[in-house]
This record gives C-alpha cells, structure tokens and sequence, in this order.
C-alpha cells in the first residue's frame, strides 16, 4: 500500500507515540484524522501535520465508548472517503500493589486499553472489508510478550491485545485476509519523535529515528489487511 495519499485514523493521537506516528505519516504525505479526548492537543497535533503539507482531522474521541468510535469512522470516511490504515494506540495505566489498586482503576484500563481496541477494530474492518484493502494496527507493548510487577491492569491489557490481534488474525485468514500487533518496548519521555524503540506502524518499523540511527530490535510481527495473494482489491492494486 502507498502510503502517500493514504487516509490513517490514529487513536491516542494527542501525545506520545500516537503523536509521532501522525507526524511520520505526514511526513510520507499521507492525510491523518486524530483522535484523543484532549481537542486543543489534538489541534496542536493537526497544525504540526498541516505544516507537512497533508490534511489533518481532529475528532475528539473517547474510545471507550462504542458510538464515538463508530462516528470517527464515520467522518473519517466521509472527509476522505475510504480508511486505508486504523491505528488503536489510545491506552492508559496505574501503577500500584495489586490488593491496594481501586478495582475502578482497573477496570478503567482494561476499558480503554482493550475495549477502545474493540471498538477501533469493529468500526475499521468493515471499511477496510469493503475496499478490499487496508491495515489495522493494534498497538501492544513488550509487557504484552513478558509482564512486569504493579502494572497489572496494564500488562493484561497488553497481554489481552496480542491475543485479540492473534484471534482476529486467523479469522482474517479464514475469509482469505491478513492481521497484525505492534509491540513497542520502550519509549524515551524526552525523544517523543523516537519510533526505533518503538515501531507502531508499517512506516515507523521501517523508518530510522530521526536523533538516533537504531532501526527497532524487536522482532515485531506486523498486521496488514490486504487482499489474499492473487485476489484483486477494489482498486485495482494486488494485495499480498
Ligand atoms: N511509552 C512507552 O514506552 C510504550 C511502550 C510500550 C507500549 N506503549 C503503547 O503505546 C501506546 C501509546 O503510549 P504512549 O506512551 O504514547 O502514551 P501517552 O503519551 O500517555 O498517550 C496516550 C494517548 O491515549 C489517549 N487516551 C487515553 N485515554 C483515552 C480515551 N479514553 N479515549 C481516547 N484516547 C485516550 C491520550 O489522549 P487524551 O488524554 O487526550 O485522551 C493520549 O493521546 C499505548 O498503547 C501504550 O500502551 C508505550
């Protein structure tokens, strides 16, 4: 897929990593619709885009709620007509011994870390389904491959989202399709820009980091929706 010209929808796109993968596909030309609850962060977000020369949405967006999501696929579509590439990255954590983490904390991760992915991979695969082409990335974590102590809600997020992506994988496969995770390991508070420790999409795996020359250490398994191997997509390209 070129991704110049590509319309990617990217969730948690207010800060960190969700940022920087807006701003590197900007930078391969391709428009963008952001999506965070924090509208003045995303606007900030879509004026550095804009200044990359591509055209920018802000939706503001809770992903735990199952409506919002579907209606930023809804104008995401009706801006650009068709999503090439989803991005679930929206997630959040708390931090503390598990017997004194308050149980709605933890159910306030796994809403958002695996129920937002939910919502973002029901509302993308139709689309993506429909034009016979597409990526959907869901973004996990090294935690989701080896856990760690006092991020439980967290780690089985990240644990649950490797699975999701493992499940919808075969299922893709059965209908003759492709699916995908992105586990990123670490991200450096102070390089926001860093995507070598840190691959989310396509793109950023392939990219070096611009304060850096690392190209990303993890082996990470990528997720493409494409057209099966000698299947044609609705827009003519031959999927793989
Ligand atoms: N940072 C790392 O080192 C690291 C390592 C491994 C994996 N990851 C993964 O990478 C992804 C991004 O992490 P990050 O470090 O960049 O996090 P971050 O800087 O804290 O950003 C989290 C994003 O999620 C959004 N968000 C939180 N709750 C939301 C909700 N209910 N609805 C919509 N958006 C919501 C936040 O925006 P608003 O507050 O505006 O809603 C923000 O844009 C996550 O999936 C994380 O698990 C990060």
């Amino acid at each position: 897929m070129r991704v110049r010209d590509a319309v990617v929808v990217i969730t948690g796109a207010s800060s960190g990593i969700g940022r920087a993968t807006a701003l590197a596909f900007a930078d391969k030309g391709a428009a963008v619709v952001l999506a965070a609850r924090r509208e003045e962060a995303l606007a900030e977000v879509a004026a550095e885009c804009a200044q990359r020369g591509v055209q920018a949405l802000v939706v503001p967006t809770d992903v735990t709620d199952p409506v919002a999501v579907e209606a930023l696929g809804r104008r995401a579509a009706e801006r650009f007509g068709r999503i090439d590439v989803w991005v679930n990255n929206a997630a959040v954590t708390v931090f503390g011994p598990f017997e004194e983490t308050p149980l709605q904390d933890i159910r306030r991760v796994l809403d958002v870390n695996v129920m937002g992915y939910v919502h973002g991979a029901r509302t993308a695969l139709p689309y993506l389904r429909e034009q016979g082409q597409g990526v959907l990335v869901n973004v996990s974590s090294i935690v989701g491959v080896v856990s760690q102590p006092y991020t439980h809600a967290y780690v089985m997020a990240k644990f649950a989202i490797r699975a999701l992506s493992a499940s919808l994988r075969q299922e893709l496969r059965l209908t003759g399709r492709a699916g995908c995770t992105s586990a990123p390991s670490y991200r450096r508070p102070s390089t926001p820009r860093c995507s070598s420790t840190g691959p989310t999409t396509p793109v950023a795996r392939r990219s070096r980091c611009r304060r850096c020359t690392r190209r990303s250490a993890l082996p990470v398994p990528s997720s493409t929706w494409s057209a099966a191997p000698g299947e044609r997509s609705s827009s003519g390209r031959q999927g793989g």
